[in-house]
């Protein structure tokens, strides 16, 4: 047995996957929630308030009057920014930024969790694909295996990444070369015992490639698309850039097999809007991250 399997077979420490989040959703799920009942849940969370508050008067949003209320914060900025703000901090509150091993920077791990959660909601809700919430909770925890890996076999991950950088092959060979299982895969187990939804449960397994076992092959395409987009924008680990292709894309596929609509976007779309979803990006992960 290789020590992933022992330490997933004997752990009891296992940081607790945030109710909050579960509990959000649950509450932005329900269509007659009002924008009055989610003001009302941030500010009982204070860390939260004053988030919520800087993002609706930072520059990236606001270039005219001043939000001073959690209420006209609400309204201000919309309730999908709102409630990406709440789900990104939810989740990145439980892994604390300076732990675990060098190798992986986690302020680039949530850059690019938080990249790709906004551009996976952006395109479930521009083309009516999916929920945009629950692709934005997607989004953000479809690579957690690498922080799981970073945090419980710290100095086994850094081999990963040093190998990565130097190495002429694809991390995900070495990470299976190095632990006996890919970020993917750990990543399953582990939102296995989490007991997290079937359709979160896929994306982290199959977002480099839909298999014949995934189920919700649709939210699993739009993850696995807009994580390479976001790499593609900038917000990679140097050891993983790929390049970006529409043409004999299976997740584009699987998205245009949902709404056709697409099929007339080529690359120059995207291209357009990339100035745009940067700033909204880092206005979104410079408030999700704690100072
Ligand atoms: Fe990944
Ligand atoms: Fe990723």
């Amino acid at each position: 047995m290789n020590k992933v399997d022992v330490f997933l077979n004997s752990i009891n420490d296992l940081p607790v996957f945030p109710r909050t989040a579960i509990e959000f959703l649950k509450l932005i799920k329900k269509k007659e929630t009002s924008l009055a009942e989610i003001g009302e849940y941030i500010s009982k969370d204070s860390t939260l308030s004053t988030k919520i508050l800087k993002l609706a008067n930072s520059p990236y949003y606001n270039r005219g009057r001043e939000i001073r209320s959690i209420r006209q914060a609400v309204i201000f900025l919309g309730s999908d920014i709102i409630k990406g703000i709440v789900l990104s901090l939810s989740i990145i509150r439980m892994f604390p930024m300076k732990v675990g091993g060098k190798e992986l920077d986690r302020t680039l791990f949530w850059n690019h969790s938080v990249a790709t959660a906004f551009i996976a909601s952006k395109l479930s809700r521009d083309f009516e694909l999916w929920d945009p919430d629950e692709a934005y909770t997607a989004g953000l925890v479809h690579d957690i295996g690498k922080l799981l890996y970073n945090q419980f076999f710290p100095e086994d991950y850094d081999t990963v990444v040093k190998k990565a950088l130097k190495e002429d092959r694809n991390y995900i060979e070495i990470e299976k070369d190095v632990l006996g299982y890919t970020h993917s895969e750990f990543g399953f187990k582990i939102a296995e015992k989490w007991n997290l939804p079937e359709e979160i449960r896929e994306v982290i397994r199959d977002h480099h490639g839909v298999t014949n076992e995934t189920k919700n092959r649709l939210l699993v395409a739009i993850i696995g698309f807009s994580n390479v987009f976001s790499k593609q924008i900038g917000y990679n680990f140097p050891w993983e850039f790929e390049p970006l292709t529409l043409k004999n894309n299976v997740f584009w596929n699987e998205m245009m097999k949902a709404n056709s609509k697409l099929k007339e976007i080529d690359e120059a779309f995207f291209t357009f809007q990339i100035r745009e979803m940067k700033d909204k990006i880092e206005a979104l992960i410079k408030e999700s991250m704690e100072v």
